[in-house]
């Protein structure tokens, strides 16, 4: 597949529903935060609602009464219905306890909803992080495991940067989303319906202006959103390059240093950077210009309310009194945040579905032919592995190796011979099933390599690469890779049989020594006898043996060769054999030219034939005996 490219956005709800469902196993955490949140929202109005009642049972009764007092001739019958008009000094202070009263009842109930906020506050925003945590890290664990699940094909095609790019940035990407709707979405949502029903009990007309202000605003924001969204995943695509531009240039380092390449590459990383801040700077534009717009809006509704309700207060309409107004636009005040907050989490939602989208192109990718139940499990070979007219193409279009039939019995070593490029790393890769053959079979004991489980199949293999590969961990972890559930003694003991013990114990740490990044800390020689004694250890029955060009003096030389002896002792082989000592004593010689099998047979009758083997020995005794032989040939 070749998704890293395609940048059609998907289905905004598709691609939500597939992600959100890493929040189900949490509903229970989810619940609670919600409900912390109605109470956080409940709170939060009322607090705006609260002035309401203190102006209208303590602070306005209390003006009116020592306004009374001071003019002398008061007139409880307005505070109060029970009080007469001939009411002495008496009762005055009667109802000023009254009002006290009434002024701690709701200081007290004040204090309660205030108190409310911070604790809601803190549970409902633990609570909702910790269910996004949670998401992020079990997305990022199913996106790890489905490339590691992924065929070679994928992983060869794609590029490294773009892979961590979508596991690093669009995962914090998505997780922007998490955080949005576990968090301020609810929220504001539960904040926004609670505040507009408060708004609607004080007054419905007033309220209904929101109604004609909302249809504009909602346009705005959605227009600014899809805009969001489509500059978002350019700019996410930028991310990919500066993250591989990154991964090549210091992966590369030694190259880089050697052809003085620092400037050139410090460019290059400063170009893509520069068109990453451009991109971003282009989403950050309409996001702001989203923002302010939403702000003009806010700002123009407020004081149309305050207009509204004066000139109705003035007029006498609509039974407006300046409590109901102050309250209403104390709402209006609270609700500010969560109108402003809601329309900039569309535009946020919007910008991290560019990274709910590159998440789920992988999520949705297809892994490797799964097992399945009741495939054929194998122990082993009892007779030989047959390749039945097997062709092979990487793109599909053009055929790298065409019509190869050949047969490895058990035991036996069968070395691929050829120049460069002909396919002899691409046939060994089949019988692991790196790739399928796109034409013909392979069998084991007659049984379709693919009518195996995965896992039975390269129990029984080995494969030692061309390119000899250390893991940035100890020499011991590194031999352990054959085999997990190895001794220490197994591991010594593979390490002797591939002649590197002694070289191990003399590094600083022994066996617990850093091998650096891909093994750097060790020569040529030592990385391929390590790579020989994590074959030796797990003890496979078939070995795919990829011989590395790279010359060796003559003394490692002779070591790896001695190691890769003990290797094949006993044991299927297929070489791809650059070394005239491996070849000469293989049971079977294939020459391949151009992608077919030119030739077959052993050493001295390959030898008595015109032909490319001819060549190729000759070239080699030119050199010297023990050389490589095929790939240094002539291309
Ligand atoms: N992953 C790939 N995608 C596309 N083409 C590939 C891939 N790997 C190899 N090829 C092509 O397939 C052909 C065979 O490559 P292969 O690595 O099998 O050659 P080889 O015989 O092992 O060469 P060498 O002796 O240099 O190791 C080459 O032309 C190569 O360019
Ligand atoms: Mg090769």
């Amino acid at each position: 597949m070749n998704q890293p490219e395609q940048t059609e956005p998907i289905g905004m709800i598709y691609g939500l529903k597939r992600v959100l469902r890493y929040g189900l196993p949490y509903w229970k955490i989810i619940l609670v935060t919600i409900l912390c949140m109605a109470v956080y929202s409940v709170s939060l109005n009322g607090r705006a609602y609260l002035i309401k009642p203190f102006l209208e049972e303590v602070i306005i009764p209390a003006t009116e009464m020592s306004r009374a007092s001071g003019l002398g001739s008061l007139d409880l019958s307005k505070i109060k219905g029970e009080v007469s008009e001939d009411q002495s000094a008496e009762e005055r202070a009667k109802l000023t306890a009254v009002l006290e009263q009434k002024l701690v009842f709701l200081i007290g109930i004040a204090l309660a909803v205030v108190g409310m906020i911070p604790l809601m506050s803190f549970f409902k925003g633990y609570g909702s992080s910790y269910v996004v945590a949670r998401m992020v890290r079990d997305l990022q664990c199913d996106l790890c495991d489905k490339l590691l699940r992924m065929p070679l094909a994928y992983h060869t095609k794609a590029r490294k940067g773009e892979i961590f790019a979508r596991l690093n940035s669009d995962v914090a990407r998505s997780a922007e989303s998490f955080r949005l709707l576990f968090g301020e979405l609810i929220q504001e949502s539960l904040t926004l319906l609670v505040g507009v029903g408060a708004m609607v009990y004080l007054s419905w007309q007033l309220t209904l202006l929101i109604a004609l202000v909302m249809p504009p605003l909602v346009l705005i924001v959605v227009k600014f959103g899809k805009k969001v969204r489509k500059r978002s995943l350019k700019r996410q695509e930028k991310v990919g390059d500066q993250m591989g531009s990154m991964l090549q240039m210091f992966s590369g380092i030694k190259v880089v240093k050697a052809f003085r390449m620092e400037d050139t590459e410090s460019d290059r990383f400063r170009s893509v950077n520069e068109e990453l801040f451009r991109r971003e700077m282009k989403v950050v534009k309409t996001d702001e210009m989203s923002k302010s717009f939403t702000e003009l809006f806010n700002n123009f509704t407020y004081i149309l309310f305050m207009a509204v309700g004066i000139y109705a207060i003035m007029k006498a309409m609509l039974g407006l009194t300046l409590p109901v107004l102050v309250a209403f636009l104390g709402l209006a005040t609270t609700l500010y945040r969560p109108v402003k907050n809601l329309s900039r989490a569309y535009n946020k939602v919007s910008d991290s579905m560019a990274g709910i989208q590159r998440v789920t192109e992988i999520l949705d990718l297809e892994s490797e032919t799964e097992e399945q139940e009741g495939m054929e499990v194998l122990r082993g070979i009892r007779e030989e592995i047959r390749l039945e007219k097997v062709g092979f193409s990487y793109d599909g279009d053009q055929k790298v190796l065409e019509d190869i039939s050949l047969e490895i019995d058990k035991g036996q070593t069968v070395a691929l011979v050829g120049k460069t490029g002909v396919g002899k790393t691409t046939l060994s890769d089949l019988i692991p099933r790196f790739y399928d053959p796109t034409e013909g079979r392979i069998l084991v004991d007659g049984s379709d390599i693919r009518d195996f489980s995965r896992d039975s199949l390269l129990r029984h293999i080995a494969v030692v690469t061309q390119d000899p590969f250390l893991f940035d961990t100890s020499v011991e972890e590194n031999i352990r890779y054959g085999r997990l559930d190895a001794t220490d003694e197994e591991i010594i003991e593979a390490a002797r049989a591939a002649f590197i013990h002694d070289r191990i114990l003399a590094l600083p740490e022994g066996y617990k020594t850093r091998v650096g990044d891909r093994g750097t800390r060790l020569s040529g020689g030592e990385r391929q006898r390590i790579t020989i004694a994590r074959a030796i250890l797990r003890n496979p029955s078939i070995l795919i043996l990829d011989e590395a060009t790279s010359s060796l003096d003559a003394e490692s030389e002779q070591w790896v060769k001695k190691a890769i002896d003990n290797l094949m002792e006993g044991r299927t082989t297929v070489a791809i054999a650059h070394r005239l000592s491996t070849i000469r004593n293989a049971d079977k010689i294939v020459v391949l030219e151009k992608g077919r099998i030119s030739m077959m047979g052993q050493h001295e009758e390959l030898l008595q034939m015109e032909g490319l083997y001819r060549e190729l020995c000759a070239l080699q005794f030119e050199q010297d005996d023990t050389g490589p032989i095929s790939n240094s040939g002539p291309a």
